[in-house]
């Protein structure tokens, strides 16, 4: 049952529904933008910069959840040329934060991209931006043609003596550009292959230089270390990952959209926010994008942060929340799911290639009444084995939904192995991972972008 509970909003990284219009630099200047760089840049120390970091225990919110302090320390004993890259590529079903980010707010990532390179001493930065978003393309081109033009992207920032140039560049068009070292070999004009690591980013990077790789939100919260200070950041929210987020609410949910909220704040608020769920009850969520693991009715008081969905074996992720109603057949989401990592699988790794595709007709064996109990055995095992075995965390994000879903809803794969079909009121979903623009939604397709943004 969803109860009421007091919603708290923040502001801070979808600042335009407060101020309309700061997508243009002198709207942007007007509510106070780019002053964090008068008072950074030349004048704090870099490393203290990267303590103020430490301070406000900023976590990437492009998935792993490193602290951001952490990475950069790496990088400070490597002479030479460094490199940092925004990561806006987000092509995982339900994610759509960045593309409200970066279509309306560009000039805070512009402002946190400056403060990155100053920290790291780079002196050329990449916006990487999803092939299909093109709003968001023009948008941040635009945003940085303005900012050259005003002094504030190039050599001499606002008069600092710091120098650094930004370069956008529209991604291949593929889910895995969006992993660190499958995206720097596509900005250096290979196939968008992931490479096995170590060597990091943060060591040997774009063209074997140290390269900071962040994500659009990450690189948007920087701004915020300076302006609520390290220690008000660190007070937001949870204390091990503070700070602000923005969920992506999609699937059976009444208003879809983009909701800025405090780290740690639980699903059901979420889900009251976003205007509870139409024509029936919650059943299951994921909470961090596709590449994670179906959570239950038991999680929806479990805050939404790092480790406190870690300790209950979920996954936070990008922050990106698929809502399935009590219709939902679990069979059939895990098979949607799979169906998207099989295609998107860049076959590099043979657990990957291959347990990608037998889990995905597993599923569909399963779900359309032709499943037997070995099916689900294999699933078991396979989803257990694979993780930790290959070159990127594609193939570790595809067992998770499978392994969830048979822990969850096992009663639901016994009932298809037993009568051939869903049990009786349940009905399969379609991920429209297909459908970049998000033209219709029907009540049976969950992680669509929103046709408009709500909150
Ligand atoms: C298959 C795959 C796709 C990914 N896609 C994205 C993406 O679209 N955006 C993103 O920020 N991180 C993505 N990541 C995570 C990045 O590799 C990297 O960890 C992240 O950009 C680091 O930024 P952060 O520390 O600010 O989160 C992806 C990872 C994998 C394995
Ligand atoms: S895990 Fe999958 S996507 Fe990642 S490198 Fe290996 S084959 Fe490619």
């Amino acid at each position: 049952m969803i109860q009421k509970q007091a919603p708290v909003t923040t502001h801070k990284l979808l600042r335009h529904r407060d101020y309309p219009g700061i997508h243009q630099l002198p709207r942007y200047f007007e509510v106070g933008g780019y002053q964090t760089l008068h008072q950074v840049l030349g004048k704090v120390p870099r490393a203290e910069f990267i303590e103020w970091l430490a301070v406000s225990k900023l976590r990437g919110r492009g998935g792993a959840g490193q602290p951001v302090a952490k990475k950069w320390r790496r990088m400070a004993d490597i002479p030479g040329q460094r490199y940092v890259i925004a990561n806006g590529d987000e092509s995982e079903p339900g994610t759509f934060k960045d593309r409200e980010l970066m279509e309306e707010n560009p000039h805070q990532l512009i402002e946190g991209v400056i403060l990155a390179a100053y920290a790291v001493q780079a002196t050329k930065a990449f916006i990487y931006v999803r092939l299909e978003y093109e709003e968001a393309q023009a948008r941040v081109r635009r945003a940085i043609d303005d900012a050259r033009a005003a002094g504030i992207v190039g050599t001499d920032i606002m008069g600092s003596g710091v120098e650094c140039d930004i370069q956008m560049f529209v991604s291949g068009g593929a889910y895995i550009c969006g992993e660190q070292t499958a995206l720097i070999e596509s900005i250096e004009g290979k196939l968008p292959i992931p490479r096995p690591k170590p060597p990091f980013p943060t060591v040997s990077g774009l063209w074997g230089r140290p390269t900071a790789v962040q994500n659009i939100e990450t690189m948007m919260a920087i701004p915020l270390v300076v302006t609520e200070t390290p220690e008000g950041f660190a007070a937001i929210g949870s204390r091990n990952s503070p700070g602000p987020k923005v969920f992506s609410m999609s699937g059976h949910i009444a208003r879809p959209g983009n909701y800025e909220v405090p780290m740690g704040t639980t699903l059901r608020t979420l889900i009251q926010m976003a205007g509870g769920i139409p024509g029936g009850r919650f059943k299951a969520a994921l909470t961090g994008g596709a590449a994670s693991a179906f959570v239950t009715e038991a999680y929806l008081d479990t805050p939404l942060d790092f480790d406190s969905l870690r300790g209950v074996g979920a996954e936070f992720g990008t922050g990106a929340i698929m809502i399935f109603d009590e219709h939902t057949c679990m069979v059939g989401a895990a098979q949607s799911l799979l169906r998207f990592f099989r295609d998107e699988s860049c076959g590099k790794c043979t657990p990957c290639r291959e347990g990608t595709f037998h889990m995905h007709n597993w599923l569909a064996m399963i779900e359309d009444g032709q499943g037997t109990r070995r099916d689900t055995d294999n699933l078991a095992r396979l989803s257990g084995m694979i993780p930790g075995t290959t070159c990127c965390a594609l193939a570790d994000g595809a067992c998770m939904p499978v392994a969830s879903a048979l822990k969850h809803f096992m009663d639901e794969f016994t009932y298809h192995i037993e009568h051939g079909h869903c049990p009786p009121g349940e009905r399969p979903v379609h991920l429209p991972y297909d459908d970049v623009e998000g033209v219709y939604h029907t009540g049976d397709t969950v992680g669509m972008p929103p046709a408009q943004h709500h909150e």
